[in-house]
């Protein structure tokens, strides 16, 4: 028995699609239920950030989350592989017509990716001040809030509206199954079967 946390929304759905299609029965979760009990595995449907804190203390056996999520919480599992769904870009964004100065003294940047943020601008020796936000974070330069946002640009739509651009990327991210490492040595053949079973069909 496996347990596998899936992020609520569309790539649990998309993960839950790969079951079927490796299993050729039904995984679906009924309404508000958040345990899907099944022969081999049992699935919990947690919030997308939640994921790596699920398998990390082994709460779940392995795990389907964005890379941009384990880049910014750094908790120790195994990226066993990537499943390339749910591509997306971390981007530095500005006012349409303003360009990055690192010149510029106390820059402030709104983000929820705060970590990556720190990483970002510490490994340039640019000094920010991080202001943490936990959405509508393309708001933020409208108002004098931010000079400028670190955030999830997926089609580009919601920072047009908005009339920002990108003026930086930071990162690429797509989704990734992980394994929390002790299930991965007790339960490796199982781990490693699903695994191959994924890998075939993506
Ligand atoms: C992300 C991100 C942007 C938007 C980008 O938010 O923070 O607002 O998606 O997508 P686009 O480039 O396709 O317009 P999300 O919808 O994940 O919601 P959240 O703020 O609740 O995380």
């Amino acid at each position: 028995m496996l347990s596998v946390a899936l992020p609520k929304g569309r790539i649990a759905k998309e993960t839950l699609d790969i079951f079927e299609k490796i299993f050729n029965k039904k995984f679906e979760f009924d309404d508000r239920k958040l345990i899907l009990q099944t022969d081999d595995f049992k699935f919990l449907l947690v919030r997308n950030q939640d994921v790596p804190t699920y398998v990390y203390r082994q709460a779940a056996d392995i795990g389907v989350v964005g890379l941009d999520v384990l880049e910014e919480q750094g908790l120790d599992v195994i990226r066993l592989l990537d499943l390339k769904k749910g591509r997306c870009k971390v981007a530095i964004g500005m006012k349409k017509g303003e360009r990055l100065d690192l010149s510029k003294p106390q820059l402030k940047v709104a983000t929820k990716m705060v970590n990556i943020t720190k990483n970002y601008f510490e490994k340039r020796a640019v000094s920010v001040d991080i202001i943490k936000l936990y959405g509508s974070i393309e708001l933020a330069p409208l108002v004098g809030l931010a000079d400028m946002i670190v955030d999830i640009v997926e089609t580009g739509t919601t920072m047009k509206q908005n009339g920002l651009e990108v003026v930086e990327e930071i990162m690429e991210s797509s989704t990734y199954l992980i394994a929390n490492k002790n299930s991965y040595i007790a339960k490796k053949d199982e781990i490693l079967d699903i695994y191959e079973k994924i890998a075939k069909i993506i």
